[in-house]
């Protein structure tokens, strides 16, 4: 599986971004962080905050696409049509929490107001779903942070990776 490419789609949420009154940074900037020859970035959409469409692309994404990895940016503060993190429990089969909360931990070292983030982590059957914050300055923060344990874990999702023991 040396060569195997993790499938990745990127969604940016964001009502502004989806009517085209600001130009989407922080889905291209997921895309830069994603070493080419590990991660094949096969979509990225702009989507408004809207969980019933939220919802229905993490399923096609998933269901149908075969992503391995949806990683999100956007949606996941205070505000009222903020509904991000609502929409990926909505279609989760598992909790994946640990790498919401490493991002949060690791995030608080350099602002505070990385605990209004809301974000979460899941499972929809084979694909992981990780929602980022909606800033490209918060989105290579916490990219950075997760990136280096996230290919073990998408190979245990997928049966490549067996031995967690080892390293
Ligand atoms: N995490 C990191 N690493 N760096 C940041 O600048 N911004 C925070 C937080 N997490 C931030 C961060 C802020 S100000 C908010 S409101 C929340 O993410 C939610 O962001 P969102 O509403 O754009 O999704």
């Amino acid at each position: 599986m040396g060569t195997y490419r993790w499938k990745t789609a990127v969604i940016t949420l964001s009502d502004k971004g989806y009517r085209g009154e600001r130009t989407d940074e922080s889905g291209p900037a997921v895309r830069d962080m994603l070493p080419e020859e590990e991660y094949e970035v096969r979509e990225i959409i702009v989507l408004p905050d809207e969980q019933g469409l939220i919802e229905q692309e993490l399923i096609r994404l998933s269901d149908e696409e075969r992503m391995d990895l949806i990683l999100t940016t956007g949606g996941t503060g205070f505000s009222e049509r903020d509904c991000t993190p609502e929409a990926t429990l909505a279609v989760a089969t598992r909790n994946a929490q640990g790498i919401a909360d490493a991002m949060r931990y690791y995030s608080l070292q350099i602002t505070p107001r990385a605990m209004l983030s809301r974000a979460v982590s899941v499972i929809r059957h084979k694909t992981l779903i990780i929602n980022l914050p909606g800033s490209p300055k918060a989105v290579r923060e916490n990219l950075s942070f997760i990136l280096p344990s996230l290919l073990h874990g998408l190979g245990i999702l997928k049966g490549t990776d067996g031995e967690c023991a080892r390293s």
